[in-house]
């Protein structure tokens, strides 16, 4: 099925469990990581992110392939720009199909942030499409930014920035940071934090640079409130290393058994992420149209 992040989020937030999104950028990774969602029953969001677009994965055949493949699977899988920032990338993948779209204004000031996103928002609506804002700044690893305070997202100013741009998803920085984080270290969460922003605005959060975070971390994170994961580093690593160990053990391998042995490493690494924050067994189809039921009856009494 190929679904509206929206439906996979909301379901996550009322339940209380997390769905991974993954940076998927040929048809191996996308193959690995729907496959892997299919074989668990888990719902899955595929992420494609602007610089990666440019370089490798071109939506042009990337999107038409994806949604084929989602619509082959009996699990809900969404399709969403991951870091878009300008309003033409925004436009572009939604003509393009994806079905949610991430708007990254984190770095510009507040009220800029505000506008863009709300704009944004009122588009993508338009279409049925959902949006994701960022509040905070969840920078980069290898800068140190995961433990820049400042940097982290303000409760009350996230509640005005819902209700101003109307996103149906908030990544929040609390602690997470891009990428490889020095060797050995594992980032402190604010998980205080975490409880309060879940407390306030009770609507689906999303934590960005969820590789290298520590399984301790991430089971945490998902009890206090996040019910989206984005992971790109730790997949493409799982895809490097069984590269790597399949030429060690065979150095004639070829092309195709070194592709196939990373696919395989990718499916395995997500189905173990799977099982870690929650979304395992969650529905099949037709539960999947009872349970939208069972989140609106929530809503209205609760
Ligand atoms: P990592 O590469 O640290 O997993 O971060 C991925 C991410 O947040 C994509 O938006």
């Amino acid at each position: 099925m190929f679904v509206s992040m929206k439906d996979i989020l909301e379901h996550a937030n009322v339940y209380n469990y997390a769905v991974m999104a993954v940076n998927s950028v040929n048809m191996e990774m996308a193959r690995a990581v729907i496959e892997a969602a299919q074989e668990k029953h888990s719902p899955i969001i595929i992420n494609l992110g602007v610089g990666q677009m440019k370089k490798l994965a071109h939506p042009t055949e990337m999107v038409p392939m994806i949604r084929e493949m989602a619509e082959r699977a009996d699990v809900p899988v969404a399709l969403n720009l991951d870091h878009g920032s300008k309003f033409e990338d925004e436009i572009s993948a939604i003509r393009y199909g994806f079905t949610s779209v991430m708007i990254d204004c984190s770095a510009l000031p507040y009220e800029e942030n505000v506008s863009r996103v709300a704009n944004i928002v009122a588009l993508a609506h338009a279409k049925g499409i959902a949006v994701e804002g960022e509040l905070g700044h969840v920078g980069q690893a290898f800068q140190g930014d995961d433990g820049k305070v400042d940097l982290y997202t303000n409760v009350a100013q996230a509640r005005d920035y819902v209700d101003r741009t109307g996103v149906d998803a908030l990544a929040v920085a609390i602690g997470t940071a891009h990428g490889d984080y020095p060797k050995g270290m594992t980032p402190r969460l604010d998980f205080e934090r975490l409880k309060e922003l879940k407390a306030e605005l009770r609507m689906p959060l999303v934590l960005h640079g969820g590789s290298g975070s520590g399984e301790e971390n991430i089971r945490k994170a998902v009890e206090c409130g996040i019910n989206k994961i984005n992971v790109c580093t730790d997949a493409f690593h799982a895809a490097e290393d069984a590269m790597k160990a399949k030429w060690a053990e065979n150095p004639k391998a070829n092309y195709l058994e070194i592709m196939a042995a990373a696919e395989a490493a990718v499916k395995r690494f997500v189905m173990d992420y799977i099982d870690m924050i929650g979304s395992a067994d969650r529905y099949g189809y037709g539960e999947y149209l009872a349970e939208k039921e069972e989140i609106v009856v929530l809503k209205k009494t609760g």
